[in-house]
């Protein structure tokens, strides 16, 4: 809480999350699009949750169902139905707001995710500072676009008008300033107002925005705070706008990883998710992906043309181009691809080789294990340093169920052979290339199970002319 907070100040915050975002032109509600792989909503979450932990509330109405899906844990969601706006979702939401004691609200749309809790932090202390009943941030972008814009008289805010209903005829020339949708409210001075909100305007809905002028027109303290140019806060409507601000926070990650130690070729071609954990010392070639909660080691290195999900890669350990791995775990000094694919559940421990064409899921691989070409490895456990020949498969699955395979310490599994589960292979054992493994096979064995080689003399024209031999 900001030093100047008056003790009896009980803070939440309201994120307006419930509207369709007709600009997106997705079947998808707008905020659950995207940006490095994470929601928006998530963004816009994060921070207002920084600020008040157990008091923030989201407003949901559009595919709503699709949103607490999306966000499982969250109990403090609020329906708007249908949606008429967004001062329609503040008086939606103000029963809520009310009954929890809260006496302020931070509001932010949920359609600007890259809102840092540092400046809802600072924002809170201007408003605070200055006693406001009605605040909100206020930008002076490049381009204005379709934001509402704020009219003031003599440096004084006046109004809020929606760019659509813009009159320069009433309003004056149209200025460049522009609402950025986050807003502060004393709860006990504006609730009052909202019943005076009509949809006599252009979208034919309450517009949060005309508690402005019915406060100033109330002799509230009303304030506009104006941060100039901060592409960070517009809010994003349309693909492009949200490429845009994708593209702003993407480079701030690069930047912060590079700065912390990280080395990372082509950094114009390398996403990082915001959570994804990346070591000094690491080193990462673009163009490459990395999202959700991947850690990559120090001494790590991810080549060009990688795609990693929720997979943790170990000190020193290699991840060759064209390698995919989702939720997997690859050891220290490990060497993956080019062209590997580890699905949910790889594991594979210190030193484990996967090359060219190898898939593995729900396996593990155990020290030194090698599987270096062309081989499927599903639902089993492989011991120390086995050998694991091109084009071996566990046959994993019947059609109904899934079995596992063990495979011993040492063991050697010969090129194109089937191990069908359930199966096990004996420390030490090897089989035979091309073999069909049914029964299990105990230590130290060779099993080779497939047709006895034979050679027939043919009639036919190969050999001379005899057709022998
Ligand atoms: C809004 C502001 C505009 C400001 C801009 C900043 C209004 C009327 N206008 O315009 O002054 O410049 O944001 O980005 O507020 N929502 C609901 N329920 C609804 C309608 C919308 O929860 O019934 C939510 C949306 O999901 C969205 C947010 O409110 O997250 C803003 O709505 P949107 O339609 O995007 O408003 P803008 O036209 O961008
Ligand atoms: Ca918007």
């Amino acid at each position: 809480m900001p030093s100047a907070a008056p003790p009896d100040l009980s803070l939440g915050a309201l994120i307006l999350a419930a509207g369709k975002g007709t600009r997106m032109y997705s079947d998808k509600p707008k905020v659950l699009q995207t940006l490095l792989e994470e929601p928006m909503l998530r963004y816009v979450r994060n921070a207002a949750i920084s600020l008040c932990p157990q008091t923030t509330w989201t407003i949901i109405g559009h595919a709503a169902d699709c949103i607490r899906k999306s966000f499982p844990l969250e109990e403090r969601f609020i329906l708007q139905e249908p949606q008429r706006g967004t001062g329609h979702a503040l008086r939606t939401a103000m029963p809520f707001l009310l009954q929890a004691g809260l006496s302020h609200i931070l509001v932010v749309n949920g359609d600007t995710p890259l809102i840092r809790p540092k400046i809802l932090r600072a924002f809170l202390d201007v408003c605070l500072a200055e006693d406001a009943d009605l605040a909100f941030i206020s930008l002076t972008p490049d381009d204005p676009a379709a934001y509402g814009r704020v009219v003031r008289s003599e440096s004084m805010v006046a109004a809020i008008v929606e760019a659509g209903d813009y009159d320069e005829t009433l309003h004056g020339p149209m200025p460049g300033e522009i609402n950025a949708g986050i807003y502060y409210l004393r709860l006990a001075a504006v609730g009052p107002l909202l019943s005076s909100l009509t949809d006599g305007n252009s979208g034919r809905e309450f517009y949060l925005t005309d508690l402005v002028h019915l406060a100033v027109f109330a002799r509230l303290n009303v304030l506009g705070h104006n941060l100039g140019n901060v592409p960070e806060l517009l809010g994003i409507n349309t693909p492009r706008e949200l490429l845009r601000s994708e593209e702003m926070l993407r480079e701030s990650i690069i930047n912060r990883h590079l700065d912390a130690g990280a080395l990372i070729r082509s950094p114009g071609a390398v996403r990082i998710g915001p959570d994804v954990l990346v070591e000094a010392g690491a080193s990462i070639c673009g163009p490459t992906e990395i999202y959700g909660r991947a850690i990559i080691r120090r001494g790590a290195h991810i080549a060009s043309h990688c795609r990693l999900t929720d997979s943790v890669v170990g000190e020193g350990a290699a991840v060759h181009s064209f390698s995919f791995l989702q939720e997997a775990e690859v050891g220290p000094s490990c060497v993956v691809g080019p062209y590997a694919r580890l699905r949910p559940g790889a594991v594979l421990e210190e030193k484990a080789h996967v090359g060219n064409f190898v898939e593995v899921k729900n396996s593990r691989l155990g020290k030194g294990v090698k599987a270096n070409h062309l081989a499927y490895l599903g639902d089993s456990d492989i011991g120390d340093g086995a050998n694991i020949g091109a084009g071996a498969i566990t046959c994993n699955y019947d059609g109904r169920h899934k079995y596992r395979t063990v495979i011993g310490p040492g063991a050697f599994i010969g090129s194109n052979s089937s191990l069908v589960a359930p199966v096990s292979i004996g420390e030490g054992s090897a089989v035979g290339a091309g073999s069909v493994i049914i029964k299990e096979v105990p230590d130290a064995s060779l099993a080779i199970a497939r047709g006895r080689q034979r050679n027939i003399p043919r009639n036919g024209k190969i050999g001379g002319p005899s057709g022998r031999r």
